[in-house]
């Protein structure tokens, strides 16, 4: 804003203000603060005709320096600044100065309605450089968010990949699992199926001896008691001191031992057909059986203890047969204590089943042979024993709905554990 002293002054003053007011408005949004800096030192110098001019951008103490016009040593703009004089105009920009500082000079004091036109100007500079500022802090942020949203990518992609590899690696161990458990069944099957192959063979096995023994048993029984009634007509009609008579009295326990044999065989496969009451009476068994062998057992130094919960537990099973089985036990028992023991008879009733334990304090059962002895013809007294007592109890519990369990262990003692049901008393 060029002045021209005289009458005409006031006329070229108004046409710079106009020409002032007009331009300011087109200070441009450059680019960069550079650029912008530039045309504003233009447009001050050309409108305003000042000898200094200086933009700072920043707050005070942290300012620097945009653009200045006019100075030889830049070193001396503070100074210049700093010391307040009519031809000076200093304006800070935004509040308290925070985005900087416009400063001019002219030659002669400077008009109040010239700093109106200074301050429109400096205002103008004052919001496009917060513009410009607020622009290259926007376009940082935006960098900065691209930059953490390829990083995020990235990561995605990573942890992706990461998901990937670990499900692969599951599902080939579920695979793996799944093989293993499908083989483990097979195998599994495979050894049911097997076993059940065995227990059939055996079954069938067993079935066929027993079908082939109660045949023979059948079909020897008959002659075996023609035998022992023919020897003992003969030994009746021969006179008692005939010298062959002990002969003949081993040829009779023979065919009674025989005749034993043969019964055992049928009652194992049911033919033989036991006369007697079909029910027993626990403690009269248990009686019949003390008393028969009483005598034996205290002279194999064995003592006999009874325990019975009651004396009349009423049983489903015929006298004869459970008879039978006792014998067998009671003679297990005291073939299994050759220096003498303790045979303990405990009789006492679970639900609906009397129950009698024979434990005695013998030589016990080795455990691998602990599966076999309720098996036919099993053994270990040579050729003292046939191997049928215990099949052939086992097969009279089993057909009452009774049961027999052994527990055993070695130089200890066995126990017997029958299962016998109760009858059941009508009200
Ligand atoms: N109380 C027991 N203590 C030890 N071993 C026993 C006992 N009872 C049975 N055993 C074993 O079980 C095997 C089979 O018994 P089981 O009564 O079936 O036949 P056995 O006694 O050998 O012959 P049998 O009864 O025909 O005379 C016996 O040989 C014996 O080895
Ligand atoms: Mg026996």
């Amino acid at each position: 804003m060029k002045r021209v002293p005289g009458k005409q002054s006031n006329y070229s003053l108004i046409t710079a203000e106009l020409s002032a007011l007009y331009e300011i408005p087109s200070l441009s949004f450059s680019d960069s603060e550079e650029r912008f800096a530039a045309e504003v030192v233009e447009k001050a110098t050309r409108l305003f005709g000042v000898r200094y001019f200086t933009l700072h951008a920043g707050p005070p103490g942290n300012r620097r320096l945009l653009a200045s016009w006019g100075f030889q040593d830049v070193a001396r703009i503070e100074e210049r600044i700093n010391i307040p004089s009519p031809e000076r105009f200093n304006l800070p920009l935004g509040e308290k100065g925070q985005t900087g500082l416009v400063f001019m000079e002219q030659a002669q004091p400077i008009l109040s309605r010239e700093r109106r036109i200074f301050t429109v100007f400096a205002r103008r500079v004052e919001i496009v450089l917060q513009t410009l500022s607020e622009n290259a802090r926007r376009k940082r942020v935006e960098q900065e968010l691209s930059r953490y949203r390829e990083h995020l990518e990235e990561l995605v992609k990573e942890r992706t990949s990461e998901l990937k590899m670990s499900n692969e690696l599951l599902r080939r161990e579920i695979r793996e699992r799944k093989q293993a458990e499908m083989e483990r069944e097979a195998m599994a099957r495979d050894a049911a199926a097997s076993k059940e192959r065995e227990l059939m063979e055996r079954t069938n096995r067993l079935a066929s001896i027993g079908l082939l023994a109660a045949g023979i048993a059948h079909e020897v029984n008959n002659p075996l008691q023609g035998m022992l009634s023919h020897m003992h007509a003969v030994r009746r009609a021969l006179p008692e001191d005939f010298p062959k008579n002990d002969s003949i009295e081993m040829v009779e326990e023979g065919i009674q031992s025989i005749s034993e044999i043969v019964n055992k065989l049928l009652t194992l496969t049911r033919q033989s057909g036991h006369s007697g009451p079909a029910t027993a009476i626990s403690s009269v068994a248990l009686d019949f059986v003390t008393q028969l062998l009483e005598h034996e057992f205290k002279r194999a130094g064995i003592k006999i203890i009874r325990k019975e919960e009651s004396t009349r537990f009423k049983l489903n099973i015929n006298q004869q047969e459970l008879i039978q089985v006792l014998i067998n036990l009671y003679i297990n028992a005291k073939d299994a204590m050759p220096k003498g023991g303790r045979l303990t008879v405990t009789t006492f009733a679970e639900e609906d089943h009397c129950v009698i334990c024979l434990a005695d304090t013998g030589q016990g059962i080795p455990k691998k042979l602990l599966g076999q002895i309720l098996s036919p013809f099993f053994t270990t007294k040579g050729a003292r024993g046939t191997g049928l007592g215990l099949s052939v109890a086992e097969s009279i519990l089993r057909h009452c709905g009774g049961s027999i369990h052994v527990e055993s262990a070695e130089n200890k003692g066995s126990t017997f554990r029958l299962k016998i049901p109760l009858v059941r008393e009508e009200k």
